[in-house]
């Protein structure tokens, strides 16, 4: 049993810089026809020169792969109309961190009143740049994405022309937000459609599993399931893939993120096989980010077979989602 799926999409993806580009970026690339690269390096990337700097480190990392790194900039309220004007035929969206909420979000947002945040939206709105959110406050961490709701509706509301994001949803408040503004959209990751809180610390504590937003319970995983299955318009995949290494994980201040890149097409064929919809992963892993984005992405054809794939235990020091473990389906060919 085989799928071919055409140019998948990784629409949220964290390629690091430095020795960790060189190592994860071609990983990606070998599967993927292109990805949406975050912006939370340290320092963050925040000016036009950072943007086709980081670019050019990515697409040299990347070298002999089809791979379209598509870039953004990590929102900053202080952005104006000229430079967006200006930067905005190097990006694709933008990314908002509230202050704090994960890996290198030091220098995000911590008022989020419509008010502060409204001329870079106004802004946005016009010019067609999307706005990608991690939607967590900082509440107790199982509330977090729920709690945000109302922020993500107070900003549809008021800007109705400009494309909202909600990255790596994790709950069914989250999923009901979704279908009721048109202009909200989302994305999902491989291990929020595998995990929930139980996997992480419901027995052995899983540190390669910790992640922000935490995997929540059955019924929110349950939640995004029906709508990934389904391959709903309005949700894409981004795997959120997040690679930190070892020392970073197995230490007593574990660092969140999974990484989930050289496994995920085959895990997703997995999933989607076992649900019986094989058929709508392409709808989900690329026409609906093409749609949503309004993007091209460079012709790359995947052959997933329904084979074992014995996935390493670890890339370099970076240990991968079911690193020792095998799966169901694997990558065959790549043209
Ligand atoms: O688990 C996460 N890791 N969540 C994020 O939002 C950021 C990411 C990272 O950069 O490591
Ligand atoms: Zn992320």
């Amino acid at each position: 049993m085989e799928i071919i799926l055409d140019s998948p999409l990784d629409m949220h993806l964290h390629l690091r810089d430095g020795d960790m580009l060189q190592r994860v970026a071609p990983l990606s690339a070998q599967t993927f026809s292109a990805g949406l690269v975050m912006p939370n390096l340290v320092p963050p990337v925040t000016s036009k020169e950072m943007v086709l700097s980081y670019k050019e480190r990515i697409q040299e990392a990347t070298k002999g792969e089809v791979f379209e790194p598509y870039m953004t900039l990590f929102f900053r309220p202080e952005y104006d109309y000229d430079f967006l004007r200006e930067v905005k035929e190097d990006i694709l969206a933008i990314k908002l961190y509230p202050a704090g909420i994960t890996t290198n979000s030091e220098d995000g947002v911590d008022n989020f009143s419509v008010e502060a945040l409204a001329p870079v939206l106004e802004a946005m709105s016009e010019l067609g740049i999307p706005l990608c959110v991690h939607g967590e406050t900082n509440g107790f961490v199982m509330d977090r994405e729920a709690e945000f709701i109302p922020i993500y509706e107070r900003i549809a509301k008021r800007f109705p022309d400009l494309t909202i994001v909600m990255e790596h949803i994790t709950t069914k408040e989250a999923v009901d937000a979704l279908v009721r503004y048109d202009n909200l959209y989302a994305t999902i990751t491989l291990h929020h459609l595998y995990i929930t809180l139980d996997d992480v610390a419901g027995g052995l504590l899983r540190p390669h599993l910790f992640c922000k937003p935490i995997a929540k319970r059955p019924e929110d995983r349950m939640a995004l399931r029906k709508v990934a299955f389904m391959a709903h318009e309005k949700v894409m995949f981004g795997s959120d893939s997040a690679p930190h290494p070892r020392h970073k994980k197995e230490a007593p201040g574990c660092a969140a993120g999974v990484f989930t890149a050289p496994v995920a097409l085959a895990a997703l064929a997995q999933i989607f096989d076992e649900a019986g919809v094989l058929d709508n992963l392409q709808k989900f892993v690329s026409d609906n980010a093409r749609r949503i984005y309004g993007v091209t992405p460079p012709k790359k054809e995947v052959t997933l077979l329904k084979e074992p794939f014995e996935v390493p235990p670890s890339y370099g020091d970076v240990v991968p989602m079911f690193g020792g473990e095998t799966l169901r389906w694997r990558v065959g060919s790549v043209l």
